[in-house]
């Protein structure tokens, strides 16, 4: 899709739809020029009451005496209560609307955003409308054959950004709108076709100026003495893949980001419910979100130096697979036994930040995973349980996560957390009890990470959407892409 921004008045705009947002109450003065070319239709439907400009509210007018052909009028609520969030709700209103008759060129008007309270915001406020718009309008129509009107329906093809003086980063928008929509695909993709190999290869086909993406094999991996990774994958015919995507357009130390991609997660011998279990293909959605951010800051251009690292594997159940009770050892020379070879995530994710911490020198690391189901029982879909063992790397994320939107909240690191992982006869556990598996599974990783600073972002409840939300409809959510952009933005 190409996103432009023009300025000429929005009576000569010719589109299939043009978007006028509006405050509660009154049309201002500055559409007065466009009221009267279209034959005072705005005023007169404000002043009819039938459109209030109450948050969320949209209405079409056939236009006439204009170059568009509609009018779209979305509500914006009251002026001093706006913020960014109901800005990204007010488009994706008015988008869905667009997207629901298939109509392909959109203009919007961003005149109304001039001098919004919000010089506070990290972007333009008419940035939040088209990219709440555009990131609601995400269909995954990839297995639909028979629906014969969802594939001749229209996209939306153009949008133009019609007046906005404060000119929004076009770039920006267009880059987290389709790096969203990337990690979206992988994560709604059934596991058949998401196995290890394929994610490898998709990671290979991303290109750009400064990546470079590296692949072990099994062989490696043993060779690397990740056998707690290795044991996760024992149990399928699907090879695991550690996948390293280096961007470096920086000199400073890298900071790495480790993305848990089990392609599905049965639970292994310790086998989940059958009830629902079709949802743990999202369980690579850490991965999928990593790759995406890879993607979109090469395409960017961002002067960072990241590595990302998905060690990517299936839990299923065949003759070889992990049993509880084994002992394996990771990287770094500790040793796990296994308790539940459903809590496999973090023994992938110990020797991932083990082989950071060897080869990579790391300024910092930040994993993202869908970690626990109590994740999901604590936060529903609403947020992103963090936990690390560095302040001021959390504090930054916080503040690029209120930005975003994707909202992460700290859970605590107790010292005491160390004593439920005790095992009898390894280093450690891998499971600390039904009671805190949120923490001590943070706690887990904690022990992996030693002094380089760490931030783990559970992401098991706010990945898969249960139903749709104001712009991420029903299924993979792509969280954490736009806060991991908007963290490297600030940097
Ligand atoms: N992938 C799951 C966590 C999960 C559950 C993510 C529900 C999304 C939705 C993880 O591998 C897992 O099974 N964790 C166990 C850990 C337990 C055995 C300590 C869990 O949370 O039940
Ligand atoms: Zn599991
Ligand atoms: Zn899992």
């Amino acid at each position: 899709m190409k996103i432009t921004l023009r300025n000429s008045p929005e009576a000569d705009i010719k589109a299939d739809v043009l978007v006028i947002p509006l405050f509660e109450e009154q049309l201002p003065e500055i559409y007065t020029g466009l009221d009267v070319a279209a034959g005072n239709v705005i005023s007169r439907i404000i002043g009819s009451k039938d459109f209030t400009g109450k948050l969320g509210q949209t209405m079409i007018i056939q236009a006439s005496g204009i170059n568009s052909e509609r009018l779209l009028l979305a509500g914006l609520g009251k002026r001093k209560e706006i913020t960014h969030e109901k800005i990204r709700r007010s488009g994706a209103k008015a988008f869905s609307a667009i997207d629901s008759l298939g109509l392909s060129t959109v203009a919007v008007s961003a005149r109304i955003f001039k001098g919004l309270p919000g010089e506070h915001f990290l972007m333009k406020p008419a940035f939040y409308f088209l990219e709440g718009g555009l990131l609601g309008i995400y269909h995954y129509k990839k297995y639909k054959t028979a629906d014969g009107r969802e594939k001749t329906k229209k996209e939306i093809g153009a949008v133009s950004v019609l007046n906005d003086e404060a000119r929004i980063d076009t770039a920006w928008l267009q880059a987290v709108v389709s790096a969203t929509f990337f990690a979206r695909d992988m994560v709604n993709a059934p596991s058949n076709d998401m196995t290890p190999s394929v994610i490898a290869r998709i990671a290979k086909k991303i290109t750009g100026k400064n990546l470079k993406v590296t692949v072990l094999d099994r062989r490696k991996i043993e060779k690397e003495k990740m056998c707690a990774y290795l044991s996760v994958s024992k149990g399928s015919d699907e090879p695991p893949k550690f996948i390293i995507i280096e961007y470096k357009n920086a000199k400073t130390r890298p900071v790495v980001l480790i993305g848990k991609t089990i392609t599905f997660d049965s639970g292994g011998l310790d086998i989940k419910p059958g009830d629902g279990m079709e949802k743990m293909k999202y369980d690579m959605a850490g991965g999928g979100v990593v790759l995406a951010v890879m993607q979109a800051a090469a395409a960017l251009n961002l002067q960072v130096n990241l590595i990302a690292i998905l060690p990517a594997a299936e839990n299923l159940i065949g003759g070889s697979a992990s049993r509880p009770g084994d002992v394996v050892r990771t990287i770094t020379g500790k040793t796990v036994e296994i308790i539940s070879t459903d809590a496999e995530g973090r023994l992938t994710l110990a020797d991932a930040i083990g082989y950071a911490n060897k080869y990579m020198a790391p300024a910092a690391i930040i994993d993202m995973a869908t970690l626990t189901g109590a994740c999901n029982m604590a936060f529903g879909n609403e947020a992103i349980a963090m936990m690390g063992n560095d302040s001021q790397l959390m504090d930054r994320l916080k503040a690029a996560s209120e930005e975003a939107y994707e909202r992460v909240w700290p859970m605590p690191l107790f010292e005491e957390y160390g004593e439920y992982l005790k095992s009898d006869i390894a280093d450690i556990k891998n499971v600390g009890g039904r009671k805190s598996a949120l923490c001590s599974s943070a706690y887990f990783l904690k022990e992996f990470a030693g002094d380089t600073p760490w931030v783990h972002l559970d992401i098991a409840g706010a990945a898969w959407n249960d139903a749709d939300r104001p712009y991420s409809p029903k299924g993979a959510s792509g969280i954490g892409v736009r806060l991991l952009l908007n963290f490297f933005r600030k940097l």
